[in-house]
Formats: C-alpha cells, structure tokens, sequence
C-alpha cells in the first residue's frame, strides 16, 4: 500500500512538473505560445456549437448591421465566416489579425466558405491600423479580443476605430468580461487565481472589466451602448459577457 501511494505521489509529481516545464516554455517562448494558441483556436472554434453562434451571427453580426466596408479586429481563424459568408450587403473585407500563425486557418475559413466580397489580411495591431483611411469604414466588428490586448493597446484600439469609421459607422463587439466580484464574489476570485496560468495559455488573455474602456469611449463617439449578457459556454469562468455597439 506504501508503495503505491509513493508510486502514485512520484506519478504525480511527473505530471505536474512537466506541465510546469511546458507552461513556462510557452511563456518565454513568443512564437511557440502563438502557434499553440493559433492550433488551440482551431481545434476549439466550433461553427456547429449553435448557441455561441447564434449570439455571433444574430445578437452581434447580423446582417441589417454588417454592411459596406468592414473590418474586422483580431479575426482569428476566420470564425466570424458563418455569419458573414451569405451576407450580400457586404462590400468588400479587412481581417486584421497580428498572430500571423492564424493566418493559414483563417484563409482555409475563406475557401471553405467560398467567400465572394473581396478579403485582405493584414498582420498589423489594431492599435496602429496605419494602412487603413480614416473615415473609409462602414462597419467595425471584434468579438473576443479586447481581452488579449495589453493596457495602453485596448483604448488605443477603440480610438484607432473611431478615426477610421466613416461618421455614423458602427462598431459592433462582443467580449468576455471580469465578473462583478459584488455579484459573484466566488467567479471573480477564481478568475483572478487562474489568471496566471489562462494569459499563458490564452496568449495574453485577461479577465478585464471591459465596460470601464467602453464608459472612457462615451466622449468620443456619438454613442455608446451595452449590454450585459450570459455566454452559453460550458466553462463558468467565461460565462460572463457584454456587447455593444459604438457609433461614431
Ligand atoms: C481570443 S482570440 C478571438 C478570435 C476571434 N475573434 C474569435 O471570436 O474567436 C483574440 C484574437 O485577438 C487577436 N489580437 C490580439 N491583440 C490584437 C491587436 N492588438 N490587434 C488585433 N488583434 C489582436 C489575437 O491574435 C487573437 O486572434
């Protein structure tokens, strides 16, 4: 009994030093984390999971409000396709996506779905969108990225869309959010101990209260709205979420 308790203790601690091991070489190591997470996006972004796709495609993406000259912010694999593929008011598309690793993905995306509107990539941040005009940009769309993005970066992200919006475009977005430690005292601190482990794994991801960068935008655009939703995601740590619609 003895040996198998130590067995099973050595076994143990194995796994958890090479976890440890792998963790700590995903964070020091920029290009090995971005292509683990580039793979990660892949294998978990889930176009049959309806009920995350119907709040893409009909609570933020939907075609009355997709239209005209879009951009969208951290594009990922291409995800957004299955809400954006059939819809006929769109004009032409930028994907701005600086994890270069996704790019592969996100071009598969566009073939499987053979998209019809014109689609350029770009590898730049979103917080320096210096090849795109101001004023040239129907449509904005970002969903689940400003939790990826380091301060000063993700007001400077809602900045650089509010200069490259056309007057009255829209900046339609969906996020994970920090929960309320008032509401759910018990989320919030797990959220804070996980976080460590999550930013590595995530490339960068935080737990943010996304609506104080939203309240700061209300002096710059015309108007500000959001709403907070509940995500139907499995995991309760990423329940928690908001959209809005930025108009400039
Ligand atoms: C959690 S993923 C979300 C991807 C996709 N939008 C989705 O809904 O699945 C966050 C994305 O934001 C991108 N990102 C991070 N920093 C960015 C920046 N400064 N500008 C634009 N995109 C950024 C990441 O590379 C990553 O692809």
């Amino acid at each position: 009994m003895k040996c198998l308790i130590k067995t099973v203790f050595w076994l143990l601690s194995v796994f958890v030093g090479f976890i440890a091991i792998g963790l700590g070489y995903l964070k020091v190591n920029d290009t090995v984390r971005e292509k683990f997470f580039a793979r990660t996006m892949n294998a978990f972004s889930n176009e049959n999971d309806t009920a995350i796709t119907n709040i893409r495609c009909n609570q933020v993406l939907n075609h009355a409000s997709v239209h005209g000259h879009v951009l969208e912010i951290g594009s990922g694999t291409g995800i957004n396709f299955v809400c954006l593929h059939n819809n006929t008011r769109i004009k032409d598309y930028i994907g701005i996506e600086p994890n270069i690793h996704m790019h592969s993905y996100m071009q598969e995306t566009i073939n499987r779905w053979q998209i019809q509107f014109p689609v350029r990539i770009s590898g730049v941040s979103a917080a320096t969108m210096t090849d795109i005009e101001s004023d040239s940009i129907d449509t904005i769309i970002m969903t689940f990225v400003l939790c990826s993005v380091p301060d000063p970066f993700a007001k400077q992200i809602l900045l650089e869309a509010y200069r490259v919006l056309k007057p009255g475009g829209q900046f339609h977005l969906i996020e994970h959010v920090l929960s309320d430690p008032n509401i759910k005292p018990m989320t919030n601190s797990f959220q804070k101990l996980i976080e460590p482990i999550w930013t590595i794994v995530g490339d960068g991801c935080r737990f943010k209260p996304i609506v104080n960068y939203l309240d700061e935008m209300k002096t710059i655009y015309s108007n500000v709205e959001y709403e907070n939703i509940e995500l139907p995601v499995p995991f309760f740590i990423i329940k928690d979420g908001l959209k809005a619609v930025l108009t400039k």
